[in-house]
């Protein structure tokens, strides 16, 4: 099975995982392997051979190449390339959905989903490449002009994680290209192949069509190349996606060479349902939010905060809810399945040590709680722990596993107040029937979060968003609004068409 997915991308059991441009996949075999597991079998899929020195070498080099010719093609013609790759990942959507669900585990519906959210984000960018505005400002002295430009920025390297093996990279690769950027890629180590094959679909569709190279590849065996990829000067911009922990080091570092990073890190997300919250939307809200990626996406609701009046029978509802999700656990890339395995064992070590955590703190299991012993693979039982506060390390603490913290609360005012109360900002929601309690969790005294929605869950934003957060999640934006301006440099241009020079601030310097 996973063989065919492997050959209806055109990958093979053995793989190289550096395209050095031009058409070249690098013949590298001596710089270690990356060996990605189905994490629903521990079965390796196949080998994928990392980048040596070199070929990194290689890459930057064609990249600094590429970019002298693409900063100076026109930007709705880089419009069109991105078109290009967004039509071909719209043929190959079945086939690259899977293999997403094949190596990351998610199901197959959400691998699907993410390489819609590319075909999104391609159009989007097409859009865009023809709005790269800037303001006109009026002069204060006569004769003069003034406006604002925004020019390519040059090498943008990409960093991402396994839980969105190919979408955060579109977000990035595609605004970038419009923007008239060249972008490198370096993708998690579990999740190479999704990366290899979403270069081979953009890189024919843009061969084919005679564009240069824009996109380029390379796999870390250990974190050497990546390190030096985060110091590289010749790269002005590294957006990061991943954990606060290695978030910090990869923001320090661009910073102490005066880079640009864009750092999309770790939320610890909530939910608030106040005593008008309509169930019918709320609950499966919750589920999708706490159970859907099995836990491990970013916007992920991991709290929940319910008020006391309705706190019993929204618990019993959510629990008859887990139930039902527990007879659909299973392959990820089978159509019945709602939730597949963590992608990783560690995962499950880290699943099971919050929860002993929890229990320490005085939580309660009230469903889940128990990895699934008796199948091959990474599977847990999605979890809701009562009884645990605010505050303690566990619940502030992001796990990325499905596991939701339920507290009550009696009034708004507390219920902001804990949702606000934690180290992250990505993600919040409410939901209610009453406006001001909306009103009041939109106002500048409500959510602190980069996102903030009503009557919709905490994950799952559309891509015509800008999406990050605040605090330890790191204050980036990608993907929609306009993240596109990050990708470029910002110039002000002041001309004089008058045959003075007048100084601004009413100067007069006189020789
Ligand atoms: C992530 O988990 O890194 O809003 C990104 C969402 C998705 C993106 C998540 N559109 O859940």
């Amino acid at each position: 099975m996973s063989h065919d997915i492997l050959k209806a991308l055109g990958l093979g059991e053995s793989q190289s995982g550096t395209y050095l441009g031009q058409g070249e996949w690098s013949k590298t075999t001596d710089a270690g392997t990356l060996q990605p597991q189905n994490p629903a079998t521990g079965e390796v899929i196949a080998s994928v051979h990392a980048s040596s020195a070199a070929d990194y070498e290689t890459i930057v080099k064609r990249a600094q190449e590429a970019f002298k010719v693409w900063r100076t093609t026109p930007a709705p013609r880089r419009g069109e390339a991105v078109r290009l790759c967004g039509e071909a990942l719209r043929k190959h959507k079945d086939a690259l959905g899977s293999l997403v669900a094949l190596e990351m585990g998610k199901i197959k519906p959400e691998g699907d989903g993410e390489v819609q959210e590319m075909i999104d984000i391609a159009d989007f960018a097409v859009g865009q490449s023809r709005m790269l505005h800037g303001y006109t400002m009026h002069s204060e002295r006569p004769g003069h002009r003034m406006y604002e430009q925004y020019q390519p920025l040059g090498l943008v390297g990409i960093i991402s994680a396994f839980n969105f093996p190919v979408a955060v990279w579109a977000w990035n690769a595609m605004l970038a290209a419009a923007c008239g950027d060249i972008s490198i890629w370096k993708p998690s180590p579990r999740t190479p192949l999704s990366a290899i094959a979403t270069m081979k679909i953009c890189n024919e569709a843009l061969k084919d069509a005679g564009f240069p190279d824009i996109f380029f590849l390379f796999n870390d065996a250990g974190t050497e190349l990546s390190q030096a990829f985060v110091d590289d000067k010749r790269i002005p911009l590294i957006s990061f996606t991943g954990s606060t922990k290695v978030g910090r080091m990869v923001g320090e570092r661009v910073a102490h060479r005066m880079g640009r990073s864009l750092l999309e890190l770790g939320g610890n997300n909530a939910i608030i349902l106040d005593e008008t919250a309509d169930l019918k939307l709320a609950i499966p809200g919750i589920v999708f939010g706490a159970v859907g990626t099995a836990g491990q996406r970013c916007t992920t609701t991991r709290r929940l905060f319910v008020h006391e009046s309705i706190f019993d029978n929204v618990l019993d509802t959510l629990v008859g809810a887990y139930k039902q999700v527990e007879g659909k656990i299973g392959d990820p890339t089978q159509a019945t399945t709602l939730m597949g395995p963590l992608n990783s064992p560690e995962a499950v070590k880290a699943y099971l040590a919050a929860i002993e955590k929890a229990k320490a703190a005085g939580g309660t299991v009230r469903t889940g709680g128990a990895a699934l012993t008796d199948r091959k693979g990474n599977f847990v039982l999605p979890t809701i722990i009562t009884g645990v506060k605010n505050s303690d390390d566990v619940v502030q603490t992001e796990t990325f596993a499905p596991i939701l913290y339920v507290m009550p609360f009696k009034t708004l005012d507390d219920a902001i107040e804990m949702q606000n109360d934690v180290p992250q900002g990505l993600s919040s929601a409410i939901f209610t029937n009453n406006l001001r309690a909306a009103e009041q969790f939109l106002s500048a005294a409500g959510s602190d979060c980069g996102i903030a929605n009503v009557n919709i869950g905490t994950s799952g934003a559309e891509i015509g968003g800008a999406f990050g957060g605040e605090k330890e999640t790191g204050g980036g934006r990608e993907s929609g609004s306009d993240a596109w301006k990050v990708y470029m440099r910002r110039q002000t241009n002041t001309i004089n068409y008058s045959d003075a020079l007048p100084l601004a601030q009413g100067i007069k310097f006189t020789v």
